[in-house]
C-alpha cells in the first residue's frame, strides 16, 4: 500500500513530462511516482490526456519535454520494445486480441514474441510441442478465467472474455509494470464484477499496476493511490479517501458523483 514509509523501490517516476500537438497540451508537466507493488489508478474527464500519459511512459510517443524514469533508468530516449524487456506491458482501449486464432494461440503468440521472437516467422511449427509454454499458457488462462475457453476463437468471446484474453496477453510474459487502459469499458456488470476480482487477485509483491478507470466502483476498489487528470494536468492525488473528499476534484469532475458511496 501506498505510504510515507515505504521503503519498495520505485518501478515508475514521470519528472514534468509533457507533450503538446500544436497549441494542445494534451499531458502537461506532469510528475509521478510509483512503487514496487502498487495499484494507482488514473481518473479523470475524456480528453484529459490519459492514454497519452501511458503513450509517454510506454514509449509509443515521444515527450516534447521532461523525463520518464523506469525500473531506476532514465528511459525518455529508449524505445517501446527496450521498455518492454525491462518489464513494462501495456493494454490499449481497443481490442488488440488475432480474432482468426484461439485463446491458446493467441496467449502463446505473446509468449513466443517475448521467449523465442524468430518463432514468430513460423509461430505454428512447434505450438504442440512446446510442452512448457502450453503449461503457462494454461495457467495464464486459469488466472484470466479463460481456463475453458482455450480452444475458442476470439472472435467467438464475448466482449468481457476479449478483455480478459487482453490482460492475459500482457500477464503471460510476468511483467513487472502493466499499464491497464480502462480494462472494464464496455463490460456488463456481471462482466466488470470479473474483471475486479481477477485484478484484486493479480500478485501485489512483485506486480505494480497503473490503471485508467472510468468506474469509480472499480477505481476505488482497485486503488491504494489516486490520480486525477483535467485538461493534461495532474490536479489532484492521495489515497482514494482524500480523493472522494477533495473539493476541486469533486467540483470538476466527480459532480458529487460520490455522495451515495461509503467514505471506505
Ligand atoms: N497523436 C495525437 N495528435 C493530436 N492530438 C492528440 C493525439 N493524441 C491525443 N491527442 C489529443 O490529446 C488529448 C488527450 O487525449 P487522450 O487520448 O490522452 O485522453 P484520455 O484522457 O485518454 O481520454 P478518454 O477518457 O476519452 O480515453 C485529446 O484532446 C486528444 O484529442
Ligand atoms: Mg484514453
Amino acid at each position: 500500500m501506498q505510504n510515507q514509509a515505504s521503503t519498495k523501490p520505485v518501478v515508475l517516476s514521470a519528472e514534468h513530462a509533457s507533450v503538446h500537438f500544436g497549441a494542445l497540451k494534451a499531458v502537461n508537466d506532469v510528475s509521478m511516482q510509483v512503487r514496487q507493488g502498487e495499484r494507482h489508478v488514473i481518473i479523470g474527464t475524456n480528453g484529459a490526456g490519459k492514454t497519452t500519459l501511458f503513450n509517454l511512459i510506454a514509449g509509443d510517443l515521444r515527450l516534447t519535454s521532461g523525463k520518464i524514469i523506469l525500473f531506476g533508468e532514465d528511459v525518455t530516449n529508449k524505445l517501446p520494445r527496450e521498455r518492454a524487456r525491462m518489464g513494462l506491458r501495456r493494454t490499449y482501449q481497443t481490442s488488440a486480441v488475432f480474432n482468426s486464432m484461439t485463446v491458446r494461440e493467441n496467449l502463446y503468440m505473446s509468449l513466443l514474441g517475448e521467449k523465442s521472437p524468430r518463432k514468430w516467422l513460423d509461430p505454428f511449427h512447434g505450438i504442440s510441442r512446446d510442452r512448457d509454454m502450453m503449461a503457462e499458457v494454461e495457467q495464464c488462462a486459469e488466472k484470466i478465467l479463460l481456463k475453458d475457453n482455450l480452444e475458442t476463437r476470439a472472435i467467438n468471446l464475448s466482449h468481457g472474455q476479449r478483455r480478459q484474453l487482453e490482460l492475459g496477453q500482457a500477464l503471460i510474459v510476468e511483467p513487472r509494470l502493466i499499464l491497464f487502459d480502462e480494462p472494464a469499458s464496455g463490460l456488463s456488470a456481471e462482466e466488470r464484477e470479473m474483471m475486479q476480482r481477477m485484478i484484486a487477485d493479480l500478485d501485489s509483491e512483485k506486480l505494480t499496476l497503473v490503471m485508467i478507470e472510468h468506474d469509480m466502483d472499480i477505481a476505488f476498489s482497485v486503488a491504494d493511490h489516486i490520480i486525477v487528470m483535467f485538461e493534461g494536468q495532474l490536479i489532484a492525488e492521495g489515497s482514494p479517501a482524500e480523493i472522494r473528499n477533495n473539493s476541486q476534484v469533486r467540483e470538476i469532475y466527480l459532480g458529487g458523483r460520490f455522495d451515495d458511496k461509503s467514505n471506505s
